[in-house]
């Protein structure tokens, strides 16, 4: 029902060059796996070049950022018209910009939209930190990342969301399978909530947070995880490739 779908976030890593060798060496080895959707968001300055590269295949192409202005004098940002028709994706709210760059649900929100409003697919990311997790506040972290972010946004077929919990981010200590399970079904609740039963169900959740080639089937084996955000492994081609194709074995 719910196509799975394998994003690399690769994060601010690769010049053009690399980019562009990387890329030439995944895809040919993703591009015949089916029934999964695949997404390589690089660093803005390859996705030109990358783009080029993916054209006419089946490997989709993803930013990980982006303002929420359309245009005007906001020196060094990209807008949602400057991604729309360059890319299909777009990270947004990953913890990272939320940590260093200050990042509210109040401006996710309005990324969000200006996101969906140029026909681009955002891929929101929600989860809670450490001290937060510690501190038993998973849930209502995450219930306010979703309600807040997607506040009086309209459904949309287009929208993606991932949970990654902080503490797992880049720490080799993922969640384990049940945990993000449990996570994501809370999502899809609150989700269900703001936009009905029919929709959530049909909504990817991701889960995120140093996944591998040898967790990854621990992942997509559950019943509420319909793929992976991943970061560090997606720079990895090997890797990348053994997530995919986990991922299309396990959702057969
Ligand atoms: P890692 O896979 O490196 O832990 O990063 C996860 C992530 O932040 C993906 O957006």
């Amino acid at each position: 029902m719910r196509v799975p779908l394998i994003a690399g976030n690769w994060k601010m890593n690769t010049n053009v060059t690399e980019a562009v060798k990387l890329v030439g060496e995944i895809r040919p080895l993703i591009e015949p796996i089916s029934n999964v959707e695949k997404v390589v968001c690089t660093p803005f300055v390859s996705l030109t070049a990358v783009r080029e590269m993916l054209k006419g295949g089946s490997v989709k192409l993803g930013a990980q950022n982006m303002y929420f202005e359309e245009k005007g004098a906001y020196t060094g940002e990209v807008s949602p018209l400057m991604l729309s028709g360059l890319c299909e994706y777009v990270i947004l709210g990953h913890s990272e910009r939320r940590q260093c760059f200050n990042e509210t649900n109040e401006i996710i929100n309005k990324k969000i939209r200006a996101a969906l409003k140029v026909g681009l697919k955002p891929i929101l990311c929600v989860g809670e930190s450490l001290a937060q997790y510690e501190a038993g506040k998973t849930e209502a972290v995450v219930t306010d990342h979703v309600t807040s972010s997607l506040k009086d946004i309209p459904a949309s077929d287009n929208l993606v969301i991932a949970y990654e919990p902080v503490w797992a981010i880049g720490t080799g200590k993922a969640a384990t399978g049940p945990q993000a399970n449990k996570v994501i079904r809370l999502v899809r609740k609150i989700v269900a909530g703001l936009y009905g039963d029919s929709f959530a169900r049909n909504l990817r959740i991701l889960y995120g947070g140093s996944v591998t080639g040898d967790n990854i089937a621990e992942f997509v084996g559950q019943s509420e995880i319909d793929g992976a955000l991943v970061g560090g492994a997606s720079l990895k081609v090997d890797q990348f490739v053994s997530i995919v194709k986990q991922t299309a074995q396990a959702k057969k």
